[in-house]
């Protein structure tokens, strides 16, 4: 057979791109790759309904823009929080609203202020857009530590991140705390409530979030993600619920058409089917306290959660740790400021953590943690 120029060409391009392959697909299969127990999503991801509608709108819907989209999901969101239209602000991820938020209030020479450790993508946000970053170490109880973080507050501090629970201690900060905080705060900052993991909360008299029982201030701006409870992160839906001042503000920072149409249909249909968030945090709460119960019977310290992942005690190094979960398959996120001998492991599949145990009794003297 004459095999021409353009015939080898095809063959060592095709050729490269199956052998990369592999390492592009990596993780990306429930059967492939490492167990990914590291960015706190729900590993058994949407509903069928869901799946439904997604393959709906992929199917009829994907050469359209999304303004119709996009527009029936502020709708639903606004109809599920009761809340006015005008109050919601869509975003690709609520990362995407924590960029808006600091483009309009914590811009260049402002100040934004945050925990330490928290979820701190925000923080990238505002170094580059020339903002001065504050980060105020945690209380000894995890929670944010409010007088701290007040004391650094002036005029100039445009923005503060609250995350509530936080990202990755899993800790909550008391409702009242942070009411009398943002009162207390200059007349000048906003302050950004992150209830990413709301849906996780267990019963709490310190919680109350801040959609349901709003504060009615222009300065308070909650965001909320699908991509946790509801098991779509891979698609990128995030909104912000504030007042519709706020809200107008925020959104003059939005790239236009930021929520795709299969996203937002899947993200519709997530709304509508509760039942599946309430069996996903049922079943979260059952396998965080078979995880708590694993932990006891090692005698290994973790954190009281209040969302799907847990702070475990590594008693050493946790970058060795995190390592010889690599090794094993296991991926886990890189250590943690001001945590160096803690990790922080999503609740995955109950598969997943039989792994995850069985992974961790293979460390030379796992039973590290003796207390
Ligand atoms: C506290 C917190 N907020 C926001 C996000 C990002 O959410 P999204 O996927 O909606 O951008 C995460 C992701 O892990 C998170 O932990």
């Amino acid at each position: 057979m004459l095999i021409s120029r353009r015939n080898v060409l095809r063959h060592i391009v095709t050729g490269a791109v199956t052998a990369a392959l592999p390492s592009l697909v990596e993780g990306a299969g429930k059967t492939g790759g490492p167990i990914r127990l590291s960015r706190n999503e729900n590993a058994y991801g949407p509903s069928a309904k869901v799946k439904a509608a997604m393959q709906e709108a992929a199917l009829n819907v994907a050469n359209r823009y999304p303004d119709v989209e996009a527009e029936a999901l502020r709708l639903k969101i606004a109809a599920h929080h009761g809340v006015a239209p005008e109050q919601v602000v869509l975003g690709c991820g609520s990362s995407e609203i924590m960029r808006m938020a600091v483009d309009a209030f914590a811009g260049y020479r402002k100040k934004l202020i945050l925990a330490k450790p928290t979820f701190d993508s925000i923080r990238g946000f505002a170094e580059r857009a020339g903002a001065e970053v504050i980060a105020v170490p945690l209380a000894r109880d995890h929670s944010h530590d409010l007088g701290a973080m007040l004391a650094r507050a002036d005029d100039t501090t445009g923005l503060v991140y609250i995350c509530n629970p936080n990202n990755p201690t899993g800790t909550l900060t008391c409702r009242e705390d942070i009411e009398a905080f943002v009162r207390s705060l200059p007349p000048t900052t906003s302050v950004l409530i992150d209830e990413a993991y709301h849906h996780y909360v267990s019963q709490s008299a310190d919680y109350a979030s801040f959609i349901d029982r709003p504060l009615d201030d222009n300065r308070v701006i909650v965001t909320r993600s699908f991509s946790k409870i509801f098991g779509l992160a891979g698609l990128r839906v995030g909104y912000a619920v504030a007042t519709p001042q706020a809200a107008r503000r925020l959104a003059s920072y939005q790239l236009p058409d930021e929520v795709n149409v299969v996203a937002a249909s899947a993200a519709i249909a997530a709304l509508d089917d509760t039942e599946h968030v309430l069996a996903s945090a049922r079943r979260n709460a059952d396998e965080r306290q078979e995880f708590f119960n694993q932990a006891n019977a090692r005698m290994v310290r973790a954190i009281d959660s209040h969302t799907n992942f847990v702070m475990l005690g590594t008693a050493g190094p946790a970058i060795e740790v995190i390592e010889h979960f690599r090794k094993n398959d296991i991926a886990l996120p890189p250590p943690i400021p001001l945590f160096d001998e803690h990790i922080r492991v999503s609740v995955g599949t109950a598969a997943d953590m039989l792994e995850f145990w069985r992974v961790w009794d293979l460390m030379p003297g796992h039973q590290m943690s003796h207390e």
